[in-house]
């Protein structure tokens, strides 16, 4: 292997796992507690907004009562101890690895914890309720959504991530079904520009064939043993 000096880790929901946030695909995860289509499309929202906003309501507040686990403070850990760069790129919505202390992180699926005017297009960090049709503290509209990216809508930052992965030395996955692109494609375009690339996840993901080495377990073990491994 070359010399590392770039890195990219892509998150999902299994990094999230042991800090009792559910992940999509689980036997008892999100996506069979609901349908895709009733919450998490741009058609749910516009069909049933009091369902859509009441769903992530529940969501904002639940993520608020847990706390960073293991492997989000080793990922801390290891941006903090390292000379170059890390970039870490979550699926997730939540603000756990910013509250582990990771600094350079890009949302690609939003944050629960914002609230996105569609009316000025400004965003409001927002912990409380968004169902009861507060007005955006910027116009004063009642036209204020979740900042989650919805299944139909483009991910945000994709020319920041391209270009980290362009530079990447070591790509590594992380708690991710390899289920939606375009994370997903990931692990390819990295490979493709000479990164290694490592996954670490609970079991074999549906893009497990594209890294060159998977590590199985848990998140908080697995994630820890390689920051060790690497800051050794
Ligand atoms: P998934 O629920 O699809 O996959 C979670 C992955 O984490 C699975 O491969 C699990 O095996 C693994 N896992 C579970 N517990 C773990 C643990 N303790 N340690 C390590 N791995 C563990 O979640 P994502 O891949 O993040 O999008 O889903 C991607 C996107 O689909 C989400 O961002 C969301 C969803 O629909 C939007 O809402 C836009
Ligand atoms: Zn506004």
């Amino acid at each position: 292997m070359t010399e590392i000096r770039n890195i990219v880790i892509l998150t999902g929901a299994g990094v999230s796992a042991e800090s009792g946030i559910d992940t999509f695909r689980s036997e008892g995860g999100i996506w069979e507690q609901h349908r895709v289509e009733d919450v998490a499309t741009p058609e749910a929202y516009a069909r049933d907004p009091d369902l859509v906003l009441r769903f992530y309501d529940m969501r904002r507040a639940a993520i608020q009562t847990k706390v960073p686990n293991a492997a989000h403070l080793a990922l801390a850990r290891l941006e903090a101890a390292w000379p170059r760069h890390i970039t870490v790129v979550t699926q997730n919505v939540d603000d756990l690895h910013e509250r582990a202390g990771s600094q350079n992180v890009i949302h690609m699926h939003g944050e629960h914890l914002n609230a996105w005017c569609t009316t000025c297009d400004t965003r409001t960090r927002w912990t409380g309720t968004l169902a009861d049709r507060p007005p955006c503290p910027a116009c004063g509209s009642k036209t204020l959504r979740p900042d989650i990216v919805w299944f139909g809508e483009i991910p945000y930052r994709m020319d920041e991530i391209q270009a980290a992965l362009a530079r990447a030395d070591l790509f590594v996955s992380i708690g991710t079904s390899g289920a939606v692109y375009p994370a997903a494609g990931f692990v390819r375009l990295a490979r493709e520009r000479g990164a290694h690339t490592l996954e670490l996840n609970l079991d074999r993901s549906q893009g497990s064939a594209w890294f060159h080495e998977t590590r199985l377990g848990r998140a908080s073990e697995v994630v820890t043993a390689w920051v060790d491994d690497v800051l050794r």
